[in-house]
């Protein structure tokens, strides 16, 4: 394991090594220390911890007070991986105040910013990218636009709306983000997208053709039981093995 975090800029280089990315989202201090020697290539603060963290019913009341407040216990423990926060919506209302808020991230310890849009938040992302902030792009189903959705549905599957997501893929690898999340894309469109452009694209229930995987480690570890997405598939059983334990500590406690 290398001893420096590789930047974001080296995603790039990876895919033009034909090399998969393999994310998962960190929330704490811990699981950060423990995923850091796991060779995962960043670790997502993801604003999924309004959910699996907080108790909410979605990522919409996330706020950048619980970013930092997260971010900072994830870079204590992640050393030698790359910590990437999630701008929580609301914070890309305009160019000034998304660079603003990029800022505040990483003064707290993120090495790049994920923002959920396509060609509507460029201006954004473009003056982020510009003070020398990297920018993961995030595209197809944005969970922080689940309300007006009604839900989560997969995106892609007909014409004029698969044509979006490849124009808004373009556009943000042209603007030089180091990689795009694809979320709930139609999985031959996800396909097209991530062998048109230079960056990375990492799938989230997209199929099995992007350039890599990320999951919220809820969902592999099977700490959420109450909601698991179809796509993700539990490699252990994380919350059975507390409530053992503890009903162990129960018994021998109260004999
Ligand atoms: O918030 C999050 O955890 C995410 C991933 C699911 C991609 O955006």
């Amino acid at each position: 394991m290398s001893s420096v975090k590789p930047p974001i800029s080296s995603f790039r280089e990876l895919k033009l090594d034909g090399r998969r990315l393999a994310t998962l989202t960190a929330y704490d201090y811990p699981t950060a220390r423990l995923l850091d020697g796991c060779g995962l290539d960043f670790l997502l603060v993801g604003d999924s911890l309004g959910m699996v963290v907080l108790g909410h019913p979605d990522t919409t009341q996330v706020t950048m007070a619980d970013m930092i407040h997260h971010t900072k216990a994830v870079a204590l423990g992640a050393k030698y991986t790359p910590v990437i926060s999630d701008m929580p919506a609301g914070s890309c209302v305009s160019p000034a105040t998304a660079l603003e808020n990029a800022r505040q991230l990483c003064s707290s310890g993120a090495d790049a910013v994920k923002i959920e849009g396509g060609c509507d938040l460029l201006p954004a992302i473009k003056a982020i990218l510009s003070d020398g902030i990297p920018v993961i792009g995030h595209l197809g189903m944005l969970p922080q636009q689940v309300v007006q959705e009604g839900g989560y549905h997969i995106k892609g599957r007909n014409a004029p709306e698969a044509d979006r997501l490849l124009a808004d893929a373009v556009a943000l690898d042209k603007a030089g983000v180091g990689a795009i999340v694809l979320e709930l894309v139609h999985p031959p469109i996800a396909e097209a997208i991530s062998a048109t452009l230079s960056c990375p694209t990492i799938g989230i229930g997209s199929g099995d053709r992007c350039d890599g995987n990320i999951l919220v480690l809820h969902d592999l570890i099977g700490l959420f039981p109450w909601f698991r997405p179809k796509f993700a598939k539990p490699r252990a059983d994380v919350a059975a093995e507390i409530c053992r334990a503890v009903r162990e500590f129960v018994e021998d406690s109260k004999g």
